[in-house]
């Protein structure tokens, strides 16, 4: 098990935004945490990335407890997350903000880091066309191509991604998912938050579903997709 989250608790202040929750992602797969707006979605990436501190509960990454790791340690470890809202840096240039992805590597010479950038730019070609471009001017669907491709010059096992299909046109949605899948079949582990279910549910080896803080649904993919709780509520009929 690459990942072991166990009765995780987490507040801000008095408000409980997660409660005991837990689940499981095995090494290779896709695991996607779905659930509606306000649920605890982000809260649970961040608090993986060590940006939220831990109340009660543990997050176990490769056999080891991370509750004194610093977030810089864990991006080190191979935990890399692509955020929510994306959180690039409009002034930089795409390449640039792509090699602030790579910030905690020890060596990040363009020797280096040449390797993943070929991985990037073949991922995402439209990247390579706007390179010297601020990505401030990119499209929405641009810069969530960058914001997940920042995320792997880091080089993770482990990539958390924060809703990366929000806001994007249905064609771009497909694609993002299949480029999704493609650094899955590359090797890296996923950790998908989406609200968008069926996309999400449709990729995912193992998906839990999180109502206000708590885990309520857990199964396969297409478990959760026949579920007619899940599919009444959250997939309209869209599976
Ligand atoms: N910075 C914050 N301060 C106070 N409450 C927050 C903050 N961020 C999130 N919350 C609350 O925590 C709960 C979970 O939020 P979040 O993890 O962002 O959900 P999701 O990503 O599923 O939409 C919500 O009730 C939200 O209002
Ligand atoms: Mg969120």
């Amino acid at each position: 098990m690459l990942l072991e989250v166990r009765d995780l608790s987490v507040n801000y202040g008095h408000i409980e935004a997660i409660r005991d929750i837990s689940f499981d992602v095995p090494e290779g797969s896709v695991v996607t945490l779905i659930g509606a707006n306000g649920a605890g979605k982000s809260t649970t990436l961040k608090t993986i990335s060590g940006l939220r501190k831990v109340r009660t509960g543990s997050i176990v990454y490769d056999g080891q407890d991370l509750a004194k790791v610093s977030a810089d340690r864990r991006v080190q470890m191979g935990i890399s997350q692509a955020p929510e809202g994306r959180g690039i840096f409009p002034g930089m240039t795409v390449r640039e903000n792509l090699e602030m992805g790579a910030y905690v590597r020890r060596n990040r010479s363009a020797a280096a880091l040449a390797p993943d950038f070929e991985r990037v730019l073949t991922l995402f070609p439209r990247l390579a066309e706007r390179i010297k471009q601020p990505a401030g001017n990119l499209s929405g669907g641009e810069q969530q191509m960058v914001a997940i491709g920042r995320a792997l010059m880091a080089q993770p096992r482990l990539l958390l991604l924060d809703e990366p299909s929000m806001g994007l046109a249905p064609k771009l949605i497909q694609q993002i998912f299949r480029i999704i899948e493609e650094i899955n079949a590359q090797g890296t582990t996923v950790l998908l938050v989406e609200q968008n279910a069926a996309q999400a549910l449709r990729r995912a080896h193992l998906a839990y579903l999180l109502e206000t803080g708590e885990i309520v649904r857990s199964g396969t993919g297409s478990e959760l997709a026949g579920d007619p709780a899940v599919r009444a509520a959250y997939l309209g009929g869209d599976v």
